[in-house]
Order: C-alpha cells, then sequence, then structure tokens
C-alpha cells in the first residue's frame, strides 16, 4: 500500500514547550489508522501539525509524495485532505443545509449533498436545523458530513466519540465504518482505545508526544494488557 500520508520526525512546539517529539505515521491510500493516547498525549497537536495550524519545528509532513510541511491549512486542504475537530465547530445559526453549502468547495467529485443525506438519512431530516439546536451526535454527523462534501480522500478526525452518549457513539462509528468502505483514507484520534481498533487497520499510541506503539489494530484490540499498559486501566475496560 502506498503512504498517502507520511509524518517523518515531526517535532512541534507550542511557544518554547516541545509538544511533539519526533512522530513518524503513515497512512496508505483507503487505510485507516487510529492515533491512540491518554488526554494531552499530543493527538490533537499531531493534526495542527499536518493541517499546518501550528506548523512542525523539524521533521517532513508528506501528502501523496509532496512535501507540505508548514503549509497553511488551505493549501492542504485543497490537496483532499479533510478535517472533522475535536468538538465540532458548526455555524451555529445556520441550518444543517446551509452548513454544508459552505464546505462545499466546488471541486466536484463523488460526494454532493444529496448523497451525504443518503449516507447520513438523520441530517436530511434535520436538514433546515439549526446547527446550535441539533444534539452532540447529530453536530458530529453535521461535521462528517462537511468534511465529506469537500470531497477528501483523506478524513482527520478528532475523538468523534467525545461528550456522546454511547448509542449515539455507535451510530457515528457505523457511519466511519461505511466510509472505509467508500476508499477514504482515514485518521482517526481516540481516547477510547477500543472503539477506533474497531474500524482500525493500524494504530499508534502516543505518550507525551511520542509514538510508543505501533501495530496492526486487531492484534492491539486483542491484548488488553498492553493496552492497558500503553493507555492505563479505565481505557482498556471501556467498550467491553
Ligand atoms: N494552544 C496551546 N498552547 C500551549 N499548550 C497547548 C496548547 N494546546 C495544547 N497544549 C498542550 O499540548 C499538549 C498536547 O495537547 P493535545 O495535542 O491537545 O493533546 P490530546 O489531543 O492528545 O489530548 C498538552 O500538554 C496540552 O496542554
Ligand atoms: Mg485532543
Amino acid at each position: 500500500m502506498s503512504d498517502l500520508l507520511a509524518l517523518d520526525g515531526v517535532c512541534t512546539n507550542y511557544g518554547k514547550i516541545r509538544i511533539l517529539r519526533d512522530v513518524s505515521l503513515t497512512v496508505g491510500e483507503g487505510e485507516v489508522v487510529a492515533l491512540l493516547g491518554l488526554n494531552g498525549a499530543g493527538k490533537t497537536t499531531t493534526m495542527r501539525s499536518i493541517l499546518g495550524l501550528t506548523p512542525p519545528l523539524a521533521g517532513t509532513v508528506k501528502y501523496a509524495g509532496q512535501n507540505i510541511t508548514g503549509w497553511p491549512a488551505y493549501r492542504v486542504a485543497r490537496l483532499g485532505v479533510g478535517y472533522v475537530p475535536e468538538g465540532r465547530r458548526m455555524f451555529k445559526d445556520l441550518t444543517t443545509l446551509e452548513n454544508l453549502q459552505l464546505a462545499e468547495n466546488g471541486r466536484g467529485g463523488a460526494w454532493t449533498i444529496p448523497r451525504v443525506f443518503e449516507h447520513l438519512p438523520k441530517l436530511a431530516e434535520l436538514r433546515g436545523r439549526k446547527a446550535g439546536r441539533l444534539s452532540g451526535g447529530e453536530q458530529e454527523m453535521l461535521a462528517i458530513g462537511r468534511a465529506l462534501v469537500a470531497n477528501p480522500h483523506l478524513l482527520l478526525v478528532d475523538e468523534p466519540s467525545q461528550g456522546l452518549a454511547p448509542l449515539i457513539v455507535e451510530d457515528v462509528y457505523r457511519i466511519l465504518g461505511e466510509l472505509k468502505h467508500t476508499g477514504v483514507a482515514i485518521l482517526i484520534v481516540e481516547q477510547n482505545a477500543l472503539l477506533a481498533l474497531k474500524i482500525a487497520d493500524r494504530a499508534y499510541v502516543l505518550d507525551s508526544g511520542r509514538i510508543v506503539h505501533s501495530g496492526a489494530a486487531a492484534e492491539l484490540a486483542a491484548d488488553r494488557d498492553r493496552i492497558r499498559m500503553l493507555m492505563g486501566l479505565d481505557v482498556a475496560a471501556a467498550g467491553t
């Protein structure tokens, strides 16, 4: 599998404080990769480093073989990288449909608003509702829909389960699983390891800004002791 995304030796600071230390990871075409780690491990900073929101101080970010290190976010997005940020960040006064319309970038592609409504029928029902009045789960689906209408080849998804009730988390993950079958590559950040491992092909674990584990998702999912060692007891117990 050829690498769609490749980080090599990425070091990223906030001010003088080093957050990411020598982070290397890859996502292949159509592959789903989980980036796991406890709160504060550097998962969001990794996404921000890829998107040029917090440019790396050292190391390289390559997309489809091209060095895009530190490129501004709009240019990275134009290459086909979609982002579903932590906390969703909708335009709260705009309706579901208006949020989707704003996200369409006119590049064309398979994902249109009608197709998003087909895959996420709940959003079709809520097309006229203001985003600020949607539940957390509905907002997460809108955030995914919004990323899709830009027709990404790679989707960066930051903590989709955060703050959602378990049943809704299942829905969100079902949709991410479906996306996988449409050929979109996904880098998914999660604190809830077992959840992300269910749909991922491979996984990395971050601890204090360093990659401390990488391997097949199924292997890690089957090794609760390992997860406990890497991420603590609560995480290993969650989702069982
Ligand atoms: N804007 C910021 N300024 C300074 N430090 C930050 C900022 N954002 C995050 N951090 C720190 O960077 C570390 C990693 O944060 P983050 O990447 O958000 O972790 P995660 O997403 O894994 O929870 C944490 O110690 C956090 O406190
Ligand atoms: Mg985070």
